[in-house]
């Protein structure tokens, strides 16, 4: 896994964003998965600028949810879906068929889980997969000491992830599960961008680099990827 250090957030979002545009303008049904969370906002808004000039055509493509909370729906601030769609799939002109995303008020979370692995199984594998860091390492929510052989499936999330998940939430809400992607479905794609903006992702990018692959730090098994790449702004480098 090479690592990129591009000067700040805006110009680490244009590269991230060019690697997608470039993948869809070669082949324009590609299969894309962008995590949610703060870190790929940018990113977002990077593609829909793309998109309004011409530069890339989403009109084929296929988008594929990394995970989601359980229990959160899009009326939930801060769930995935909530996010996404504000951010990114509101303001593309995508069609229902066009997206496969988690239900995270399923009655059913295994059916959801195999609904999902089916899709994948049809349209995979990802050709470009966008991934932020959690402040534990976690991939999606692959937490430490998730399973390598592990495709879609419940999460009992992390207590960091617990934690952390306050940042998103307008009003204080219990997650204490999530569904998501697992490894085996994301080390299996073409092309991997990791990426993490800022201070207080510092020290989890320097473990990510540093420690040998483990999934006791689910980010550091991104390096055993055939092709994938770190792309950081400078301050979330600078522990390295
Ligand atoms: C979100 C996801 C998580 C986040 C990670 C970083 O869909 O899969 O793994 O990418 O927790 O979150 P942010 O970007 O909010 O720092």
């Amino acid at each position: 896994m090479k690592t990129h250090i591009f000067p700040d957030y805006p110009q680490l979002c244009q590269r991230v964003a060019k690697n997608v545009i470039d993948c869809v303008n070669a082949k324009p049904h590609a299969l894309i998965c962008i995590a949610g969370g703060d870190t790929p906002l940018g990113v977002f808004a990077a593609l829909v600028e793309a998109q309004k000039q011409g530069r890339v055509d989403f009109s084929r493509t296929q988008f594929l949810g990394l995970d989601e909370w359980l229990g959160l729906g899009k009326d939930d601030k801060g769930s995935c879906r909530e996010m996404v769609w504000q951010h990114f799939f509101d303001k593309l002109t995508l069609r229902g068929e066009q997206i496969c995303f988690f239900d995270g008020l399923t009655a059913n979370p295994q059916a959801e889980c195999q609904r999902v692995d089916r899709y994948i199984e049809q349209h995979g594998p990802i050709d470009c997969i966008v991934l932020g860091i959690g402040m534990n390492g976690h991939i999606g929510f692959n937490e430490p000491g998730a399973s390598l052989d592990n495709t879609c499936h419940v999460v009992d999330l992390d207590s960091v992830t617990q934690a952390v998940s306050v940042k998103y939430f307008d009003t204080p809400r219990e997650v204490k599960q999530g569904i998501s992607l697992g490894l085996k479905t994301i080390l299996a794609a073409k092309n991997i961008v990791v990426m993490a903006s800022g201070e207080n992702k510092a020290a989890i990018v320097a473990q990510t680099v540093n420690h040998p692959a483990s999934t006791d730090i689910p980010s550091t098994l991104m390096k055993t990827a055939q092709q994938a790449n770190l792309y950081l702004d400078e301050v979330a480098a600078s522990a390295l």
